[in-house]
């Protein structure tokens, strides 16, 4: 008999109840008598474990109240309704069988660990409820992204991981060599840091693209929101301006966050009552909400008002500081908010001259409990200006050229922007470091697994 997934049985517990099921999973607890022991079965499909009636009459039964937490077992039974205890049915076993044991000094002993300790055995931590639910949200919110773009005619570009150009121009790369081979790809090459230039090439051709993958960054940032590897979701589309890029990124958002209330409820329940009261309300008021704009210029003067509170004095010019973001979009808007115009000199080289001639048309989503989620931008389409702006920043045209090729062949208006996936996943879940939220996380430092 295949087995049953234990997502499948608590969405319709209705079509099991009185039939012969087979369930796998790993042991959370067993608690034993004489008579009867109850044993809480986790399969990782949900967040629900299944109670397990082992009677003494199982051939068994000596042997499999000894099995320790943590061991993988195979089980068949019925599934009964149990009304009015603390499970809504439980599997009354026929058979049971140790598929793998766990001895006594499995580190998932307890039924809460610190965070800290967690991470310290990423091999295993999936296992809790907490990162299990995080990784489950993870999926959940990955195939919401390529249900939102793909319903509205978007292509999925796969662009390189490894590339020889710096698409920030921050100098922000991982080198890339082969061991004792001199220059393997001929001139240096790099991890990307974003696939953006790329998505340009491929925005040219087929209008409105989206890529969503791996993204690295050297950047000495020991903070609780960057890691070395993350992943980047980066839609990129032509004949469009600023407006129609934060309407895209407005719409993207709420439809990824009702999609996660919709297919992850236990999973942000249990969020909303152990990592963040409050959860719940923020994300349904997040897609009900109209999201805020505000200039950059207009949000120093705001930032202006309170100096007192930061560390950092705001100042125009400057970039902002994660605390001035914070307080824009928690306590001054108290929404996601959009900022735009950003000065040139603090922005990339491709952002597009407004004409001001002070500011570029950028836009950086804040969001409350993380700060900046979304960096986006109208591209310069004129060539000229792009290549003023190049050298004005160091950058080499010559290293350019294909990308200058864009604007020389067919350009057009266009914009993009690049979300941070695993700060998505931090304003998803409440969980306020980044390295919780990604299975095998690389920070400064550290990439031990
Ligand atoms: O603002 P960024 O640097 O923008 C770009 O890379 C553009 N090329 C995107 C585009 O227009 N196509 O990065 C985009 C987002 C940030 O807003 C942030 O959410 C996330 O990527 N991000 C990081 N996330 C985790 N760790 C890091 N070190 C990150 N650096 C950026
Ligand atoms: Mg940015």
């Amino acid at each position: 008999m295949p087995r049953t997934i234990l997502r499948q049985v608590f969405a319709a517990p209705e079509s099991y109840c009185e039939t012969t099921i087979v369930v796998c999973g790993w042991v959370r607890s067993l608690r034993a008598s004489k008579a009867v022991a109850f044993l809480s079965l986790c399969d990782g499909s949900t967040l629900r474990p299944l109670q397990v009636v082992l009677g003494a009459s199982l051939q068994n039964y000596a042997e499999a109240v000894k099995w320790g937490v943590g061991s993988a077992v195979r089980a068949v039974g019925t599934l009964v309704e149990t009304p009015g205890t603390a499970q809504p049915f439980e599997l009354r076993a026929t058979e049971i069988a140790l598929e793998g044991a766990c001895p006594p000094d499995y580190p998932l002993q307890k039924k809460r660990h610190s965070m800290e300790f967690l991470r310290t055995i990423e091999h295993l931590r999936p296992r809790t409820n907490t990162i299990g639910a995080a990784l489950r949200v993870r999926s959940a919110a990955a195939f919401a992204i390529h249900s939102f773009f793909q319903s509205r005619g978007f292509v999925c570009a796969h662009t390189p991981i490894i590339t020889t150009a710096d698409a920030e121009g921050a100098g922000e790369m991982f080198r890339v060599s082969a061991d004792g081979a001199e220059e393997f790809f001929g001139k240096p090459a790099y991890l990307t840091v974003s696939g953006q230039l790329q998505g340009e090439a491929m925005a040219m051709a087929f209008g409105q693209i989206y890529t969503f993958g791996p993204t690295f960054r050297a950047e000495n940032s020991h903070t609780q929101r960057h890691a070395a590897e993350f992943w980047m979701v980066e839609p990129e589309i032509a004949f469009a301006d600023l407006r129609d890029n934060m309407a895209l990124a407005e719409d993207m958002m709420k439809f990824v966050v009702g999609s996660v209330l919709a297919q992850c409820p236990d999973e942000l329940d249990f969020f909303n009552q152990f990592m963040e009261p409050g959860l719940l309300a923020r994300l349904h008021a997040v897609v009900q909400s109209q999201f805020h704009c505000v200039t950059y210029t207009k949000a120093v003067e705001l930032l202006l008002q309170n100096t007192g509170r930061f560390e950092y004095k705001p100042a125009w010019g400057c970039d902002l500081q994660t605390e001035h973001e914070r307080f824009l979009t928690e306590e001054i808007f108290q929404a996601p908010v959009f900022v735009v115009d950003y000065p040139k000199e603090i922005k990339a080289f491709y952002m597009r001259l407004n004409d001001d001639g002070k500011t570029v048309a950028a836009m950086d989503l804040l969001v409350p409990g993380v700060g900046e989620m979304i960096g986006g931008s109208q591209r310069e389409e004129r060539l000229e200006l792009l290549e003023a702006r190049l050298s004005q920043m160091g950058g080499s045209p010559a290293q350019y050229q294909w990308y200058l090729d864009l604007r020389r062949y067919g350009g057009c208006r266009h914009c993009g922007f690049g979300l941070g996936f695993e700060r998505l996943l931090m304003y998803l879940t409440g969980l306020s470091n980044i390295r919780d939220v990604i299975p095998f996380p690389r920070t400064a430092g550290s990439a031990d697994f």
